[in-house]
């Protein structure tokens, strides 16, 4: 019961829960964007929650088509005119992919309404447009926003126990510096 107890125990749940590698990815042309993403398709496991932030055009759909392909499931992947979510099944024995364009989904009811926490587990589940409305699906996410015209920056914030273990920093920090 001492005071140094307490505060470390008020203070280490939200320090330790979001990670940042240092540095910022740039991506030059549609090519990198989707090379990258490959790489960084290639570290998910099922139960990953993605949510890709930016503006109309900045790149999130371009960016999926890589992460679809270091998967390694089914495309091709799209932007969707009717779609709200699609799923693309492996090939190679891993995880689906669901991909998921929120921008016109009315909110939070509608989201449930695709009934996402049935494949939350064994896929991996990527939210365009998922920044405020998508953060609770699961226990932690990974936050992918891209800015910037031609050439994209891409900033990583992992929240949640998967995307601050130390394995998964690591990985992500490689990511980051060999951009
Ligand atoms: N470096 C780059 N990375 C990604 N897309 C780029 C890049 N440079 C130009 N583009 C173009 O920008 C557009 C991105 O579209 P899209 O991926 O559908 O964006 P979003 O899904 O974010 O609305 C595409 O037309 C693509 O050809
Ligand atoms: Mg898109």
């Amino acid at each position: 019961m001492t005071a140094g107890l307490s505060t470390a125990h008020q203070m280490s749940p939200e320090i330790a829960d979001v990670f940042r590698p240092a540095g910022q990815v740039m991506l030059r042309t549609v090519d990198d964007t989707q090379a990258w993403g490959a790489r960084l398709g290639a570290l998910l496991k099922a139960g990953d929650l993605l949510l890709l932030t930016g503006d109309l055009g900045a790149g999130k759909t371009t960016l999926t088509q890589g992460i679809a392909a270091g998967l390694g499931v089914r495309g091709p992947v799209t932007s969707p005119t009717y779609v709200i979510a699609r799923v693309h099944p492996s090939i190679t024995g891993g995880p689906d992919l669901v991909h998921v364009d929120a921008y016109r989904l009315g909110g939070l009811a509608e989201l449930d309404d695709l009934d996402l926490d049935a494949s939350l587990e064994s896929a991996v589940t990527i939210v365009e447009w998922g920044h405020g409305v998508a953060e609770d699906l699961s226990e932690g996410y990974l936050e992918v926003t891209l800015r910037g015209y031609d050439a994209r920056t891409v900033d990583l914030v992992g929240h949640g126990a998967r995307w601050t273990d130390p394995a998964t920093a690591a990985a992500l920090d490689d990511l980051v510096s060999l951009a």
